[in-house]
């Protein structure tokens, strides 16, 4: 009996087969922004109106964040891609560190449960592939919002102190302009007594995402976007319908698709200025970009290696390296990718090397040396992001590759195959 057969299917891994070179035409959807749903879900606790959110991508992500918030006491309705929260009874929890740990983004609920309850205790979310991911600037700047708060045992405890019922609004200047500590600390300024700023704030579009949100329930935010963000803390917020803005990622995971491809193809929806950083490279790189509707149609010309470094927005996206660096092992000539936000987000390289491309690292800064082609190979992703930039190598590779990490991958694309076979790509789930 040979070996291979007596291998159980047990051992077999879920992974997609990608079979490389066919080219994609059409059009490619855009679903609603991760990184600006979840915090949206977490801006629920602040009211005890019914909150109804449109738009929301189903990801394993946002099945977490809803079942974090069920634990608390919210009722989560889902219907197709519309959310329904209400939080009207909340009851105090300690948050199991394991589902904090898997999604970070549940952290985030610390502002709004002290915004509310007056207190909160929530396990550090620990480390992950990519770093070490702090929230030393959370914590701060709940401290200066007038929050008394214990880190134990790896347990973060806040409460409100004394006689006191609400926070306290204040000044609070970030050392590093951290997307979640500025989401956390908006969450909770916004019904603390009095009013804040928060200097050296994160600009990603999430922050206005949510800042337009958390207006239309009766907040009163100015300069979300831009580095210093203003609240007027208010009584109470009410509930609101709101619809989540497309995923910039996805949408620039879906242009890197079509250049890695060099398909004419309309990715849609995108705003474009969520994308500036990225499409200027696009453009540098040898991709012509237009806007056609409500999307962007890219045509790939003769690709050219262009080097990037990854910036807070409005720089060019962490979330985007991996993919990027996708694109640039088959360009022609040299490029350099430098990552300046994560200390640990190269995992991708190895897997690419293993794949035929020329890369060396030195610390966080890659060389990368475009190969003629890619051939295709088993390779696996060790986030969700190089998980996604394996599988537009696999697009461009020659043979079939074996694509492992799925379990990445659907935290943050919904049904990326799906959408990627409907253009012409030929993906098998396994
Ligand atoms: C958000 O993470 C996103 N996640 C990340 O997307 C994204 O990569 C990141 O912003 C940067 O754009 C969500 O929105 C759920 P940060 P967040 O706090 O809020 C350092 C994906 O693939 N830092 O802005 O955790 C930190 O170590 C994920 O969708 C401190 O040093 O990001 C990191 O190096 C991955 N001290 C950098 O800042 C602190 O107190 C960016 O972190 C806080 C952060």
């Amino acid at each position: 009996m040979p070996i291979a057969a007596t291998i159980s299917k047990k051992t077999i891994k879920p992974h997609l087969e990608v079979k490389g070179k066919s080219p994609l035409s059409g059009e490619l959807i855009v679903s609603g922004a991760k990184n600006s749903a979840l915090v949206l879900m977490a801006a629920s606790l602040l009211t005890e109106d019914e909150l109804r959110l449109k738009n929301v991508p189903r990801l394993t992500d946002i099945d977490g964040m809803a079942e974090i918030l069920s634990t608390m006491g919210v009722t989560v309705k889902r219907n197709n891609s519309e959310l329904f929260l209400k939080a009207s009874k909340l009851h105090h929890v300690e948050l199991p560190y394991e589902l904090v740990h898997g999604l970070r983004a549940s952290f985030f609920c610390i502002g709004p449960l002290l915004a509310r309850l007056g207190q909160a205790k929530i396990p550090l979310p620990g480390g992950c592939e990519i770093g070490a991911r702090p929230v030393v600037e959370h914590i701060k700047g709940l401290k200066s919002l007038g929050a008394y708060i214990n880190v134990e045992h790896g347990l973060v405890t806040a409460s409100i102190p004394g006689t006191q019922k609400h926070l306290k609004g204040t000044d609070v200047v970030l050392d590093c302009p951290s997307v979640g500590a500025t989401e956390t600390i908006l969450m909770a300024a916004v019904l603390a007594e009095g009013n804040s700023s928060i200097e050296n704030a994160a600009q990603e579009p999430e922050i206005q995402d949510l800042a337009k949100m958390l207006n239309s329930m009766g907040a009163k935010i100015s300069g979300a976007g831009g580095p210093k963000i203003t609240i007027q803390g208010v009584k109470q917020l009410n509930g609101c319908d709101y619809s989540v803005m497309p995923d910039r990622i996805e949408a620039g995971t879906f242009l890197i698709a079509a250049a890695i491809t060099r398909s004419n193809l309309k990715v849609t929806p995108v705003i474009p200025e969520h994308l500036n950083a990225v499409l200027q490279k696009l453009r540098d790189c040898g991709c012509k970009i237009q806007q056609e509707g409500e999307g962007i149609r890219i045509i790939p010309m003769e690709i050219k290696g262009v080097d990037i470094t990854t910036q807070p927005f409005p720089g060019f996206p962490t979330d985007l390296q991996a993919p990027f660096m996708a694109l640039m092992t088959t360009a022609q000539g040299t490029s350099v990718i430098t990552e300046k936000i994560y200390e640990n987000r190269m995992k991708h390289v190895a897997e690419l090397q293993r794949m035929g491309a020329s890369i060396r690292v030195q610390g966080n800064t890659a060389v990368i040396e475009g190969v003629p082609e890619l051939s295709a190979a088993p390779v696996f992703g060790g986030d969700l992001r190089s998980t996604a930039a394996m599988i537009l190598a696999s697009l461009t590779a020659n043979g079939t590759s074996k694509v492992e990490g799925l379990q990445h991958l659907d935290r943050g694309y919904e049904e990326m195959e799906k959408k990627l076979n409907q253009a012409g790509a030929q993906i098998l789930r396994v």
